[in-house]
């Protein structure tokens, strides 16, 4: 028996990262998947791997997205999960951002939340029950410098979150996930090009390295599944402990003893 035996799932971002394994996760825990991207290619691909059906999609577009979850829903025979995940990111400070880069990175980490959002939590507030997850980032909450427009998108997904977790309840549920530091094709000119920033990385995650696609899969499983049934509004870090830092002495003991754990 699966965590989630007969559900089924609009899983944007599936086709590379943590829509992947998350793709991968649950369909290893019984449910149906439509695999959802803009790389038509990658998200066929994970489909035909777990069994799913795969829908070439811009989160970004709206009318886009409200056709692709009536699709999925008709070939599925329904929807029970909605893992909004997919967004990407740059880096520029605040005045050097092109206002159409700043708006487009908007447009899909947030308002591809809220296409989500609006096209799905009818059709399983109708079916009766369900869950609904989304990709924010502990760089919604503990944001850095050049991280301007993602930053402040992901905040907005763990502000409509908690806006979404009301206006479903009883019926369905709805939390969010803040990624800290995983290794996947958003991070790997990074982690793959510097390995001092990757070195960098561990040293300030006490859980001591960089986080799996898998990491964050299990945890999304575990929100979708009834083994979270009375959770709902949240937004759980996953970051290793990462996110910890920041208190005025931090770091203080290592400077006395060796053995301080990181
Ligand atoms: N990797 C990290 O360290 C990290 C940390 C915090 C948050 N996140 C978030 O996790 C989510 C997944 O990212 P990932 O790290 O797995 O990266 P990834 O690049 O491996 O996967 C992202 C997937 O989303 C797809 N995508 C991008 N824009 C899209 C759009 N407009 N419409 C549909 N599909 C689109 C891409 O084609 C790709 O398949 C993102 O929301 C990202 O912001 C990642």
């Amino acid at each position: 028996m699966g965590l989630l035996d007969g559900h089924r799932a609009f899983v944007t971002g599936g086709g590379s990262g943590i829509g992947r394994a998350t793709c991968r996760r649950m369909a290893a825990e019984g449910a149906t998947v439509a695999v959802v991207d803009v790389d038509g290619d990658a998200a066929g691909a994970v489909a035909g791997e777990i069994g799913g059906i795969a829908l070439n999609v811009d989160v970004a577009d709206s009318k886009a997205m409200a056709i692709a979850v009536a699709d999925a829903a008709e070939q599925l025979g329904g929807l029970s999960l909605l893992f909004n995940n997919a967004g990407g990111s740059n880096l520029a400070a605040t005045d050097a951002y092109d206002p159409d880069e700043w708006e487009r990175i908007v447009r899909v980490n947030l308002l591809g939340v809220y296409h989500g959002i609006r096209a799905a939590a009818p059709i399983l507030v109708a079916g009766g029950g369900g869950a609904i997850v989304s990709t924010a980032s502990i760089s919604g909450t503990r944001p850095a410098a050049g991280e301007g427009p993602y930053s402040a998108a992901k905040a907005g997904v763990v502000a409509l979150t908690a806006t979404a977790a009301f206006e479903y309840a009883p019926t369905v549920r709805v939390n969010a996930v803040s990624p800290g530091m995983i290794a996947t094709g958003l991070t790997a000119p990074l982690l793959d090009n510097f390995p001092e920033i990757s070195d960098r990385m561990v040293e300030k995650t006490p859980l001591a390295r960089i986080g799996t696609p898998e990491d964050i899969a299990d945890v999304v499983v575990f929100l979708c599944s009834d083994a979270a049934r009375f959770i709902t509004g949240q937004n759980l870090v996953i970051d290793g402990g990462m996110t910890l830092h920041g208190s005025g002495v931090d770091g203080l003991l290592r400077s006395f003893s060796p053995v301080e754990p990181a």
